[in-house]
Formats: structure tokens, sequence, C-alpha cells
């Protein structure tokens, strides 16, 4: 056709009536790749009314064969891990190993919220009211989770795919219908991801993919009368779709600033190959990626040098060649990184690397002597950029992580289970890693951020759970 990937409507591919294209610009190259839609907001308006009529259907189709159905788009996503990753490679810079953990990781959410979708929407509750004072028992109260409507989903450009279906899967078990718009990089291996589901044979209408700008149709399908529910990840835009949102439940999971706490008694290497992979997997670009290292000054010397010993050795390049540092999503997103860079060299940080960088591609680097008035000890980099801030007390390190107004998660480096746990304790995030990187995953874990960081907590079983509303029916005896 004319190169433009067709959005998804009413179970259809179509081309939108605006004849606008999206172009999607591969961070390697910086030249354009794909080309979306530009939807308008009457396809939209088209999109949630087909939505609305089709979740009333779904609504009533037998759990288990809700979940068949979700097994079935499960495997058959598994079976497009090439086409799907390379993709993401092109969209995204995603290293081409972790392009396909992406989409396997994503067949395997699917599974699993099939099968915790039966067991926890196949169960409900019964009350007897002499429980209450002044009650007899001449009331009987059934409980059960009834679906929302239609749930919108955006997810963030860092896992078009896993962060699509981590929403996605648990509100279709649950009995909801989907409105999907993906972000514009990452949006083609999105509707190849929808086009799996397309293949599982979901009813017409029940998922939906719309593509296009922000500013066109963007306010409109978070405000729009039609919709149940949000389930956003990103960054900002999250606090300003809750501003602006209708009474509907909202699912956000934005920025972070997790800190690695490190004391005396730590394992340094572990620690070291923790703040390695926590601070540069995938060039920094995940939410929970560690962003600023607080580690006591007593085993500084030594755990810098073992950082720097294993930055050394990441390679860096193209993410078809499956480089461990590729080029950052967006040439505004290396302009920014290297704004906290400047900030931070102007200020005095010590440069434990070279600042290199060519076009979207960002050497990693690391920072030392960080201090409170440099930009990156409070801000999200979102880049293989890391800070280190040297600490005297326990105290400082915990004081530093909660004067963040991020609250996603943070870990701490001891051998000393105790000390872990009231750290834990103390932190103000919405999970403490004792002795590993902060991660998500397992994807059924609840994941959740405090403060700034996000609304309600996901992780399969949540987002299920967040995805209904309770419904009661009392029987009145006579
Ligand atoms: O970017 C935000 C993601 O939720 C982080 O997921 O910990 O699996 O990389 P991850």
């Amino acid at each position: 056709g004319d190169g433009v990937f067709r959005y998804y409507s009413d179970g259809e591919w179509k081309a939108s009536a605006s004849g606008k294209s999206v172009p999607i610009i591969n961070p390697t190259t910086r030249s354009t790749h794909f080309k979306v839609q530009a939807c308008t907001q009457e396809e939209v308006n088209k999109i949630i009314e087909s939505a609305k009529a089709a979740q009333k259907l779904w609504a009533k189709t037998p759990l288990w064969k809700r979940a068949e159905l979700l097994h079935r788009a499960a495997a058959i996503l598994k079976e497009h891990k090439a086409p799907i990753a390379e993709c993401l490679v092109k969209e995204i810079a995603k290293p081409a190993k972790d392009a396909v953990t992406e989409v396997v990781r994503s067949g395997d959410l699917i599974s699993y919220c099939a099968e915790e979708g039966v067991r926890i929407l196949g169960e409900g509750k019964f009350l007897v009211s002499d429980s209450f004072p002044g009650n007899e028992r001449t009331k009987y109260c059934l409980t059960s989770k009834i679906p929302l409507g239609v749930v919108l989903a955006i997810p963030p450009f860092n896992y078009p795919v896993n962060l699509a279906v981590s929403k996605i899967a648990p509100a279709l078990i649950a009995g909801n219908s989907i409105v999907l718009k993906p972000p514009t990089q990452g949006a083609v291996a999105a509707l190849h991801m929808v086009h799996c589901f397309h293949l599982a044979g979901f009813p017409r209408g029940l998922i939906s993919c719309v593509t296009g700008k922000g500013s066109e149709i963007g306010d409109f399908l978070t405000m729009h009368p039609g919709i149940s529910c949000i389930s956003f990840t990103g960054g900002d835009t999250g606090v300003a779709i809750s501003k602006k949102a209708g009474m509907i439940p909202l699912q956000m999971e934005l920025g972070g600033k997790d800190a690695c706490i490190i004391l005396e008694d730590a394992d340094v290497d572990l620690a070291a190959a923790n703040v390695v992979k926590g601070g540069f997997s995938y060039s920094g670009q995940r939410c929970t990626a560690v962003k600023v290292v607080l580690v006591m000054e007593s085993v500084a010397d030594k755990l810098v040098e073992k950082v720097n010993a294993k930055v050394q050795k990441l390679t860096v390049g193209a993410p078809e060649d499956d480089c461990d540092i590729t080029p950052v999503v967006t040439e505004s997103s290396a302009n920014f990184i290297e704004g906290l860079v400047m900030d931070a060299k102007q200020k005095g940080a010590t440069f434990c690397q070279e600042y290199r960088r060519e076009g979207n591609l960002i050497w990693p680097l690391l920072l030392d002597h960080v201090q409170p008035d440099m930009r990156i000890a409070w801000e999200e980099p979102f880049g293989p950029v890391l800070p280190v801030i040297r600490i005297n007390s326990v105290e400082e390190g915990i004081h530093h992580c909660n004067a963040s107004n991020f609250g996603l998660q943070g870990c701490v480096f001891t051998r000393d289970i105790n000390k872990a746990i009231l750290i834990s304790d103390a932190m103000e995030t919405g999970t403490v890693q004792i002795n590993s990187a902060p991660a998500r995953g397992p994807d059924h874990f609840p994941f959740q951020g405090l403060k700034d960081s996000g609304i309600g907590s996901q992780g399969i079983t949540n987002s299920i759970s967040m995805m209904t509303k309770i419904k009661t029916t009392v029987i009145n005896l006579p």
C-alpha cells in the first residue's frame, strides 16, 4: 500500500480519513523507519462506540472461554516473537536479545493472567447480616466482581508490547474491552502484537488500537465519556491525565529516581554488578533503573572502581548487534541527558569516563562525587548516565531517597538482614529490593509507586482486581 501501517478498529485494519500519518524515527539511523495513521477524533468516537457494544457481549462470555482466547493469543504472540522483536529494535533501539525477551515475557504474562483470572474472578463472597449489631440473620449478601467497561491502555515507549499486554490481558479476562493507544515509537510493534489478538479470534471491536498525534487525540481519548478506566505508564503526561480524567479508576505508573543504598558491610561485587545492570540495561531507559547510587564513603572507592571496570566492558553501538548501550529513543531525550551531564560538569562532579555522544548514542557514564545542588541528583535522565553520591550515614541515604518527589523502587545492599528490613521500612517507595537491583518483575508481583511515581498498584492480580468493581446482591429473607 502506501507504506503507512493501518490502525485497528472494529476488527478491521483501516486507513485514517485524515490522510495524514505520523513518522516513526529509528533512533539509530535517525531517519523515518515506519509511518502510522494519524487518526481523527471521529475515528476515536467510532472505536469507543464499538468497544462499548463489544464489551456488553464479552462480559456475558464464560470466563473459561475468555481465558481460552487469551491463552491462544499468548501462543500466537510467542510464535511471532521474531518480527515483533525486529520492530522493537528499529523503533526503540532495544538490544535484539532484550527485544525477544520482551515478547516472550508478554506471552507468559497473558497466560498467567488468564489462569489467575479464572481463579480470582471465579469466586466471590457470601456474607450474613447477623454479624453486625442489631441484625438478625435475615439478609444474605452475595458478592461478585464485574467489569468496568472500556479500559483505555496507554503504554510507554520502553515496553510497547509488554506494558501494553500488562493492561490488555487483565482488562480482557475481567470482561472489559480495550482501546489501546500505543506510544509513537513502538506503535508498529504494538500493532503487530494486536494482530496476534486478532488472529486468536477475539470478537470485533473488543480490542482496538488507535494511533496518532497526542495533540490531536490525546486529551480527547483520556477525557472521553465512553472510557471507564485508564491504565497509563509513562512520564509527566500521567500527571496531566490524572488532573483531567473524569470520575474513573486510574492506574498510573510514572517516573522514578530509584536509589541504591550500599552499606559498609555489603558484598561490593554483588552491589557493583547490580549497579551496572540496574543503571545501564536498556541504556537506563527503565522507570525501575537505578538512578542514584548512595554509597557509604568507606566502601565508595572500592565500589566505584568495580563499577568502572564493568562499565568499561559494556558494548556500545547498534541494537541489531545486541550492544549493551544503544541510542536513546529520541534526539530530544539525548539533549535532555546531555543537559544533566553538563550541569553536573559545571558544578564539579567527577567524570569516571569521558562524556561521549554521537547522534542519539550516549556512551555509559558514571558521575562520582555528585552533590545535592546538581540536577542529576534529583532528575531522571532516562539514559546511560548514573550519579554516585557518597554518604556518611545510612540516615543520609534514606533522607536523600525520601526527599525525592518520586517513590517507585529502591534497593539496599547489606549482609545484615535486620538493617535491610529497617531501611526498607524507612524508604518511601512502593518496593524495596534487598541485595538486588530494582525491577518490576516477576510480573505477578505487586508493582506500585508512591508520591509522583503513581496511582494504584499493578502486577497481574492487582491489575485484574483494579479493572473490576464489586457488585453485591442481597437476598432478604422473609
Ligand atoms: O519502565 C518501567 C517498567 O515498568 C520497568 O520494568 O523493571 O521489568 O524493566 P522492568
